[in-house]
């Protein structure tokens, strides 16, 4: 009889052997362990026969049922380990906050620029690219500035070798433009300027303007105000008011800075701010490139994009565009 249990005891064993491959989840190896643990399994059953084995058999019998339950447990305990193992690697918290991967922004001067341009294409404007190195006739002279104006001082103006110099202003692409076209004319101009200006809250010695110009059989100052009143309100906001003060430029008459009416919302308190400057193009101008003035009548406006940039989103001081300081650029 002994020797028919031992052999039902290793085919216990390997039958254990090949269930207890594939145990993947816990509840298939809970179920493993009822099946050859439990109070009614194969191996547990055996232990009956130890009391009907005579008294030298039993301790053969008891060390095998032993060593093989151990053997059992052994391989549960080993099982559950290594799931537990498994679990932990594929265990993802999908609540936890992710990482952020860093993406590069586009600078919050070119955010304006793009805006700006996309009302005024809106409006069949062309984009017109002039230099940065100009030359004293596109600068100054087509412009109508003559050669005694301050702004051709030593003081306001980059000198470059060659009689070229940095462009003080958007200004001369009007002149470029109407030189290599004819009218009708709608275009912008935006870009780089420089000024022999000390760094402070308010000046940059590089900085960006955009010009526009329309030239045409029939504009006129209404017109112009017309489309700059609807740039106002498309730049800030649908209730923006804006007033025309008279001014002075050599390429324009008449001339006009335009303000934006700023209003703290909370006091009520307000002031008006220069977005722009304006005018009817000048029949100098339109001399120099050899237009009939007579026939031909246009307006043109000029901005900083810093300043629009600084009233839009109320920076006080003009140096934080250039500081390159991630914790600034990323907020736009
Ligand atoms: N060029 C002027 C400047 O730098 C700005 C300007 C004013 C441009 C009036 C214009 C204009 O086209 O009509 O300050």
């Amino acid at each position: 009889m002994l020797s028919k249990i031992l052999n039902d005891l290793d085919e216990i064993q390997a039958k254990f052997e090949t269930d207890s491959r594939d145990i993947d989840d816990n509840k298939l190896l809970e179920n493993l362990r009822v099946k050859y643990l439990g109070r009614k399994s194969a191996l547990t059953d055996m232990f009956k026969y130890m009391g009907q084995l005579p008294n030298d058999q039993k301790p053969i019998l008891g060390q095998k049922l032993n060593v093989l339950k151990n053997l059992i447990q052994d391989r549960l305990d080993h099982i559950k380990q290594d799931l537990k193992v498994k679990t932990q690697k594929i265990e993802i918290d999908l609540s936890l906050p992710g990482q952020d991967v860093f993406r590069g922004k586009i600078h919050p001067i070119m955010q304006i620029l793009d805006e700006i341009k996309e009302f005024f294409v809106g409006l069949g404007f062309t984009i017109e690219i002039g230099r940065e190195a100009e030359n004293d006739f596109y600068n100054f002279e087509a412009l109508n500035i003559p050669p005694d104006h301050p702004s051709r001082d030593m003081q306001d103006t980059f000198y470059l070798h060659n009689e070229l110099l940095l462009r003080t202003h958007t200004s001369p692409v009007q002149i470029r433009t109407m030189e290599k076209q004819q009218p009708p004319i709608r275009m912008l101009a935006p870009g780089r300027c420089f000024r022999k200006d000390t760094p402070d809250a308010t000046h940059s010695p590089m900085f960006h303007q955009v010009e526009g110009l329309v030239v045409d059989k029939n504009t006129s100052f209404a017109e112009l105000k017309g489309i700059l009143l609807a740039f106002a309100r498309f730049m800030f906001g649908s209730e923006t008011k804006i007033r025309f003060r008279p001014s002075f430029f050599p390429f324009t008459e008449p001339s006009a800075e335009v303000d934006i009416w700023w209003e703290n919302k909370n006091t009520g308190a307000g002031n008006w701010l220069e977005i722009l400057g304006c005018g009817m193009v000048d029949p100098a101008v339109f001399d120099a490139v050899n237009y009939d003035s007579e026939l031909y009548s246009g307006y043109a406006f000029g901005m900083g994009i810093e300043r629009i940039a600084m009233l839009k989103y109320q920076i006080a001081d003009i140096r934080v565009f250039y500081n390159n300081d991630i914790r600034f650029l990323t907020q736009f």
